[in-house]
This record gives C-alpha cells, structure tokens and sequence, in this order.
C-alpha cells in the first residue's frame, strides 16, 4: 500500500492543475483554468495566462491536498510540466514546484506535458503495455509516437506539419461562429448532423505517403471548410452548421485514426493510446475504437477530464519516473517552452 504518492504540477497553457497520485491510483486533481479570460480573444492570450497561473496555484495546490487528503509532508516527490508549452506560464509553474520541493524537502522531476499526455492513461487503465503507439492531439500538437518505455524511450514517428487538429477545431469553430475553445463546441454541433460533405483528407494521397506516412496536416481542411461556407453565402445559401461540423469532424477523425492505426500495424503493436485535448471527441473514440477492433488492436483512451490538461497527468509520470528509479531533477532545472520529446 505504500507505493510513492506524488504531487504533479501543471502550468504549460491556460489551466492551473495540481494532481496526486499513489502509484497508479488517482487521489486529487484539482483545477482552474483561465479559458473565460481568453475567449474573447478567440485563443489563449500568454500573458493573460501567466498572471491567472500565479493567482490560481496556491489555492489550487490546498484543494488538492485537502482532496487527497494529505498534507505537503506526506508527499514523497513533485514533478512539474517543464516544457514544452507557453514561457512565461511554464515559469509559473517550475518555480512554485523547486518552492515546495525546498521548503517541503521533496525530489523535483522536471516532466514532457506531451509524455505525461501519455502517461495519465495509466491512472484509468493500469501499466501501459509497451512498445504501445500513442497518439496526442492537442491544441498544441498532432503527433503518433512509438512508445518503448514511457520513462525513457518515446520515439516521434511523425507529427502534423502545419495546424495541429485541436488548432484544426478551434479555427473552423471560429468561422462558423460557435465560440472558444472549437473542439467540444464542434463535438456538441456535429451530433446534430451528417457528415455528408467530403471534405479533403490531408496526407493520404499516394504521392504523400512516401514522404509523409504518418505526418498530418489540416491546414488545407480548414481553407476547403473556409471556401465551401463562403460559396453557400456567396449563393445567398443559410450555412448547414452542423452537417459542416459533423463533415469537418469526420475528416479530421478518418486521417488521424487511419494512420494511428497503420503505425500500429506497421510496427507490430497492439496497443493504441489516445491523449491530449482532442482524445476527448467522442467521433474519435467511437471510430478508433471501430477500427482497431477489425485488426485486435486495443484503444485505450482515458475518460475526457483527463485528455485536457491537468495535473494528474505530470503526477501520473512523476510516479512511473520514481518507480523507475529515475534520479530527480536538479534545482536550477529549466522551462523549455520547445522541449523535444
Ligand atoms: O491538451 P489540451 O487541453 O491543451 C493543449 O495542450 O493544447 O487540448 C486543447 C485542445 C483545444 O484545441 C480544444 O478545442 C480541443 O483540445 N478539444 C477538443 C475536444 N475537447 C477539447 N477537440 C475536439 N473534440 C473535443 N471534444
Ligand atoms: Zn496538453
């Protein structure tokens, strides 16, 4: 019963996460995010979401220890989401963690969001079976990544090359006017109508598989989204929103799925993980799932609360890095708004 508990701390965009973990149990995820602060803007405004980091941390930090349950003295290491994400709202974020980590005397593990993205599965659906593929599509990034040991062997296989599918969601949501963040409003619309618009699918075509098999790119979706609307109103034609959501949705999910699974096929793995923000959209789910079933591929996707940001998943990988006997961070650890995986 006594496996380490660790405290995880989030701070990469707009959402203030504080997460504790005892092995792979989660006791706490607290949160609080700033997204109202940013809607106005139609995305996440940095310096905005620094100043709501500072405000929002050590409340957040007593809600979930009061959660857990514990006190700071109880908790045996404390990672922190180091890089990649925004500068100055990382930097909130790693020097309130070497703050509690001296003042508490605990070990600091700097941590990747887009591996703890990865990790946090491991909270809902136990030991991740490795290698597995992984999937993350957030606002940030659309990557496939061969995972071999979560805390020291994540290979890139490929990533998108313009827009990342989240950024994909939340630029159509913005032109069909339905607001910030796109991703769940689109979600929401689609399911009241027909994917029966073919809208392209970027990548997939022969000619760019040689070069670009498991790359993505929605920037050409977004623009035929953009010209097909335009046309209707041009014509003096209402805009069928949610037959153009469910269209748009389709196409991003049809790409993304069909190369996750082909990375699986093509490396011999029989394990699919979806994280980040845009593991939350239930088309995604529903057709990954269809898929991987027709080749005896497991999908494992964690419940959405835990697809967005949020600080169980830093403490979900700060508790395999302790388990792993990984040696913790020094003190004068960095925020690398560019880290590599
Ligand atoms: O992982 P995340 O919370 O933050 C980043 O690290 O980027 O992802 C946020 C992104 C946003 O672009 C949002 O629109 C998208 O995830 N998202 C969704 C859904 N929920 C959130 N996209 C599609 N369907 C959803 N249900
Ligand atoms: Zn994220």
């Amino acid at each position: 019963p006594d496996e380490p508990l660790v405290l995880g701390i989030e701070t990469s965009c707009d959402e203030t996460g504080i997460g504790i973990v005892r092995g792979h149990t989660l006791l706490a995820d607290a949160l609080a995010s700033s997204v109202e602060q940013h809607a106005r803007f139609g995305g996440v405004v940095p310096e905005v979401a620094s100043r709501a980091h500072l405000e929002a941390l050590v409340p957040t930090m007593q809600r979930a220890l009061d959660e857990a349950k514990v006190t700071l003295a109880d908790i045996d290491a404390i990672a922190v989401t180091s890089g990649p994400g925004l500068a100055g709202a990382l930097l909130v974020g790693v020097a309130a963690a070497k703050g509690y980590a001296v003042a508490a005397d605990k070990p600091l593990y700097g941590v990747n969001h887009l591996a703890a993205h990865v990790a946090v599965d491991t909270l809902e659906h136990g030991p991740l079976p490795e290698p597995a593929i992984a999937m993350l599509v957030s606002g940030g990034h659309s990557s496939l990544l061969l995972v071999d040991d979560l805390t020291n062997g994540v290979k890139p296989l490929g990533a998108t090359i313009d827009d990342a599918a989240g950024e994909a969601f939340d630029k159509v949501a913005r032109l069909l006017g339905l607001g910030f963040p796109g991703g769940p409003i689109i979600d929401r619309t689609a399911g009241n109508g027909s994917a029966s618009i073919a809208f392209p699918r970027g990548l997939t075509a022969a000619k760019d598989l040689a070069a670009h098999r498991f790359d993505f790119s929605f920037s050409g979706l977004k623009t035929a989204v953009a010209r097909w609307v335009e046309a209707r109103q041009r014509d003096g034609e209402p805009v069928p929103i949610a037959d153009v959501s469910a269209s748009f949705q389709e196409a991003v999910c049809d790409v993304l799925t069909a190369k996750a699974i082909d990375a699986c096929l093509t490396h011999g793995v029989r394990t699919l993980v979806i994280g980040g923000g845009v593991a939350a959209n239930s088309r995604l789910r529903v057709l990954a799932e269809e898929r991987a079933a027709k080749h005896g591929i497991e999908v494992r996707v964690p419940r959405p609360q835990l697809c967005t940001d949020n600080g169980a998943m830093v403490a979900a990988l700060g508790s395999r890095l302790v388990a792993a006997g990984v040696a913790p961070s020094r003190l004068d650890l960095p925020a690398d708004s560019a880290m590599p995986l």
